[in-house]
């Protein structure tokens, strides 16, 4: 199964849902700036929906958390519309990069992988 994922060279950031059971990390090369994404097409959601607002919480709680450890994840909502998140940045990434390729992220998950 594929799940939305987004990651380059400073962080990775994976989004699930409580029916995504399974899934598969990538490897990530360490090469300059490689910027994979994979979208999760067999369910959507709807605008405005209860999801898009977990959703929405579910990034602000991850931009806000994971730059201070460079790793956070974190739950919002009640079935069915709850959405999991996590996010791991590189080791050596600053505050700064960690943050920045949060909001890189969520940015991109949704541009690329509409509802
Ligand atoms: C979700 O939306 C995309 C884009 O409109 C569409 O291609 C896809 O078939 C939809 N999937 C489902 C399960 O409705
Ligand atoms: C979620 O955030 C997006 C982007 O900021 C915004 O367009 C959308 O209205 C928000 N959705 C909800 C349900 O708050
Ligand atoms: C996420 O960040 C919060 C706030 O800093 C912290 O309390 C929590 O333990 C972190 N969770 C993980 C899994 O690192
Ligand atoms: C995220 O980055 C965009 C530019 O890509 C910027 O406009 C926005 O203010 C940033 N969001 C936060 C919460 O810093
Ligand atoms: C995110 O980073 C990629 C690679 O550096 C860049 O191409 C893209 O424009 C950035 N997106 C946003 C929303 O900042």
């Amino acid at each position: 199964m594929r799940l939305p994922f987004a990651s380059n060279a400073i962080c990775t950031f994976l989004l699930f849902a409580t029916i995504a059971l399974l899934f598969e990390i990538p490897s990530i090369s360490k090469a300059d700036n490689p910027t994979l994404w994979s979208c999760y097409d067999s369910a959507n959601y709807t605008s405005g929906s209860q999801f898009e607002t977990n959703l929405n919480n579910t990034f602000s709680s991850l931009y806000q958390n994971t730059p201070l450890t460079r790793f956070n994840t974190t739950v919002s909502g009640e079935d069915p519309d709850r959405v999991y998140g996590l996010v791991q940045c590189r080791g050596d990434a600053t505050q700064d990069e960690c943050r920045n390729c949060v909001n890189n992220s969520t940015t991109e998950i949704v541009r690329r992988c509409p509802l």
